[in-house]
């Protein structure tokens, strides 16, 4: 089964050299779509004929958001918690006990259907790969519970046991590290991929984040890791140093952290609906790029920090906020994400890579910033299938 999507006013492969700029924009141009996967790009005047033919009417065309850092499995609700810090009160991020207490109480069920649910919301918004973290159970049995429901939602899922040292734990944190990095690990890896930590003042320092990711390692996952959010720590320098596929916020950083990452195969992933949400400074995202640091762009959501599964409402915050072009967005948010999670089928248009893309009610991906707040996405292609 084959699908032509003709009369694409503007395409954005992210194939440089299928067309002009790092996005390898092609104007005037056309897609095929074979089973899951692309089969042609070029323009429209070239295109092969296909069992289907979807007119895009002189909308832009781009690849599927990938969505490299999310929290989908939750209990509750921390609207109050919001409300007062729009009335002046500090994120410390000791709101996810709150989380974790009805997380723990809420059965199996309910968690899978919060998280089908936000998957579906990201999906409508354009997000067609996202990767979604445990780290509201903090315990072997709730930390399992959580990733067999993000397993349910998709293939990329990371094991966040060290997310907090729950209460129960709280006069003996290095017994928490001990147990998430032996029996939690294990009964982690039937449904986890990646390894990450809370690398944070308040949460895990150095020493304690290591042994965590190490432990990871060993068994089998790769590593990322939430560092330098709310200080300048060690969390970036552990995460390039062992060789993690991605820093997460990189809020706070050093000359040394910005050289660290600019020389490394670590992405640092900005997660601007975090600043937004607890109204802290953005990341300085023209200082990494300018250094040649890879920058992906993620929406964090999860219901303390960032409850957003928007990705074009990251891609606005980071191009009027964080002076990102609207093209160096648009890329982080794609290519970008892809680099993160290490894959080479998404984040980009061209031949053998996945048919996952989203059709723009718009002429140009610019609309994505230069439109904020606005449902733009006009019809959604995942796995080959429109709709
Ligand atoms: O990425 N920083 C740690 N974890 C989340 C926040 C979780 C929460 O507040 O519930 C984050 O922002
Ligand atoms: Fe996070």
């Amino acid at each position: 089964m084959s699908i032509l999507i003709d009369n694409i006013g503007e395409l954005v492969t992210n194939d440089p050299g299928l067309g002009d700029g790092p996005l390898g924009v092609i104007n005037g141009a056309a897609l095929v779509a074979e089973d899951t996967g692309v089969a042609w790009v070029g323009s429209a005047e070239h295109a092969p004929p296909a069992d289907e033919r979807v007119d895009a009417a002189g909308r832009a065309v781009l690849p599927g958001f990938v969505d490299s850092h999310s929290h989908l499995v939750f209990a509750g609700d921390r609207a109050a918690e919001f409300a007062a810090r729009m009335a002046g009160e500090p994120y410390t991020g000791g709101g996810i006990r709150t989380t974790v207490a009805a997380t723990r109480a809420a059965p199996d069920g309910e968690l899978l259907d919060t998280a089908t649910r936000l998957r579906a919301e990201a999906l409508r918004q354009g997000t067609t790969t996202i990767e979604v973290k445990s780290g509201y159970g903090l315990n072997v049995a709730d930390e399992t519970r959580l990733l067999r429901a993000a397993f349910e939602v998709t293939p990329e899922t990371t094991f966040l046991g060290a997310h907090l040292v729950p209460d129960e734990y709280a006069d003996r944190p290095d017994d928490y590290v001990a147990l998430v990095c032996g029996e939690m690990l294990q009964a982690a890896l039937p449904y986890a991929n990646w390894v990450d930590v809370f690398c944070e003042r308040g949460a895990f320092d150095a020493d304690q984040s290591r042994a965590v990711l190490s432990a990871g390692l060993k068994a089998g996952l790769s590593a990322r890791v939430h560092a330098n959010q709310l200080s300048a720590g060690p969390g970036v320098q552990l995460a390039v140093e062992l060789g993690a596929a991605s820093a997460d916020h990189c809020t706070h950083l050093t000359d040394d952290d910005v050289a660290a990452l600019a020389g490394a195969e670590t992405v640092a992933t900005l997660l601007p609906g975090a600043e937004f949400s607890t109204r802290s400074p953005y990341p300085d995202a023209r200082r990494l790029i300018d250094a040649g640091a890879t920058v992906a762009l993620a929406s964090d959501c999860n219901p303390g920090s960032s409850y957003t599964s928007s990705m074009p409402f990251c891609i606005a915050l980071a191009v009027r906020e964080m002076r990102m072009t609207p093209a160096e967005a648009v890329w982080a948010a794609t290519a970008g994400g892809a680099r993160a999670l290490r894959r080479e089928d998404v984040g980009a248009l061209r031949p053998d890579g996945r048919a996952d893309l989203l059709i723009l009610d718009a002429p140009s991906y610019v609309h994505l910033a230069y439109r904020p707040g606005v449902p733009l996405v006009h019809r959604i292609m995942h796995n080959g299938v429109i709709r």
